[in-house]
């Protein structure tokens, strides 16, 4: 039996990075639905965007939460637990992207992609598990991308910071189908939203960007390409909130919920096309591909470094 169906029974609900995008209108959408409980996030810095729009009641909590922060973490679903003794249903939805080639990747980069798409999504996820499993009930959805799977030149580190994500997603349904508790992994391919703005860069992604380093021309094509589909993507932020609130009023919602109409053909793609045709596709797709090899002559790898 969906939670939502327990007679007088109203699920509690944390959503996490709902300070735009998808995250906010997954509030918006709630913030009209009495049946539930709900409390949602946003750092600490963002968290105005939230409190402009809504107001703590009886059951709806506006809470700080940054993902990467363990202290956060506990400290929020203790105050929930302590309040209503439960988290029924967990969003976790918070994500960033770097643009930035492998080479230009530096630790602090790839720690702060990891943490904010997985370790954080992870740390929520093992809070909750235990009383979701005692119970005998209860939701993990996590927020995914169509890039988990189909991973593109500049988007490595968020691609694996996904591709970790849905693992991990996908061994937690087998570890929780026996008690009870129900695991999604959503994958939105491309959205018409503002999201492309928030894009994060490594140090030296910044630098080759403006120097003419050998990948300048792998940032100056991609970049412009994913902030095109984007705007050309009929998909809303809207839409997936709505999507997602089928995925929690489900009695037995799938484990992948691909999203997009261009999510399920890059998926299609990449799992039914031969290796050697999938990958020369897409490398002839991309932007300005046939000129990524040209040389830099004034270029050295001390200017870059
Ligand atoms: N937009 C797309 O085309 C697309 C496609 C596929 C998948 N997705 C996934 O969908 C999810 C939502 O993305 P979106 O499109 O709605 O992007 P968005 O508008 O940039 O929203 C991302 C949210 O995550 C929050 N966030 C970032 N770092 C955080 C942290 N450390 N702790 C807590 N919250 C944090 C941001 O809050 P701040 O204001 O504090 O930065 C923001 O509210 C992400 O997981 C993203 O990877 C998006």
């Amino acid at each position: 039996m969906g939670l939502a169906h327990i007679e007088g029974y109203q699920p509690v609900i944390l959503v996490t990075g709902c300070s735009s995008g998808i995250g906010k209108a997954l509030a918006e959408l709630l913030w009209a639905m009495p049946q539930y409980r709900v409390v949602v996030t946003a750092r600490a810095s963002s968290l105005s965007a939230l409190e402009s729009k809504f107001s703590d009641n009886a059951r709806f909590l506006i809470r700080a939460l940054d993902v990467t922060d363990d202290e956060q973490i506990v400290d929020v679903v203790g105050e929930i637990y302590k309040k209503w003794r439960a988290v029924d249903i967990v969003i976790n939805n918070a994500g960033i992207s770097y643009r930035s080639v492998l080479e230009h990747m530096d630790e602090h980069s790839e720690l702060h992609q990891l943490k904010t798409n997985y370790l954080g999504p992870m740390s929520l996820t093992r809070m909750v598990l235990p009383t979701m499993r005692e119970k005998g009930f209860g939701r993990i959805i996590n927020i995914s991308s169509v890039s988990g799977l189909v991973a593109m030149p500049t988007m490595g580190s968020y691609s694996a910071s996904k591709a970790a994500l849905e693992s991990a997603s996908e061994s937690l349904w087998y570890e929780m189908k026996p008690f009870g508790v129900k695991v999604s992994i959503v994958q939105p391919g491309f959205v018409h939203s503002e999201s492309y703005r928030n894009v994060y860069y490594s140090k030296k992604a910044q630098l080759s960007e403006s120097l003419l380093g050998p990948y300048s021309l792998y940032y100056r094509s991609i970049t412009p390409f994913i902030e095109k589909l984007m705007k050309l993507s009929r998909t809303t932020p809207e839409e997936i909130a709505e999507k997602i609130l089928g995925v929690i009023e489900s009695e037995n919602p799938p484990l992948w919920v691909p999203i997009s109409l261009d999510a399920f053909v890059f998926n299609m793609m990449r799992r039914l096309m031969p290796h050697w045709l999938y990958y020369n596709v897409m490398f002839w797709l991309m932007p300005r591909s046939d000129e990524w090899s040209q040389k830099y002559p004034a270029f050295t790898a001390h200017e870059e470094s």
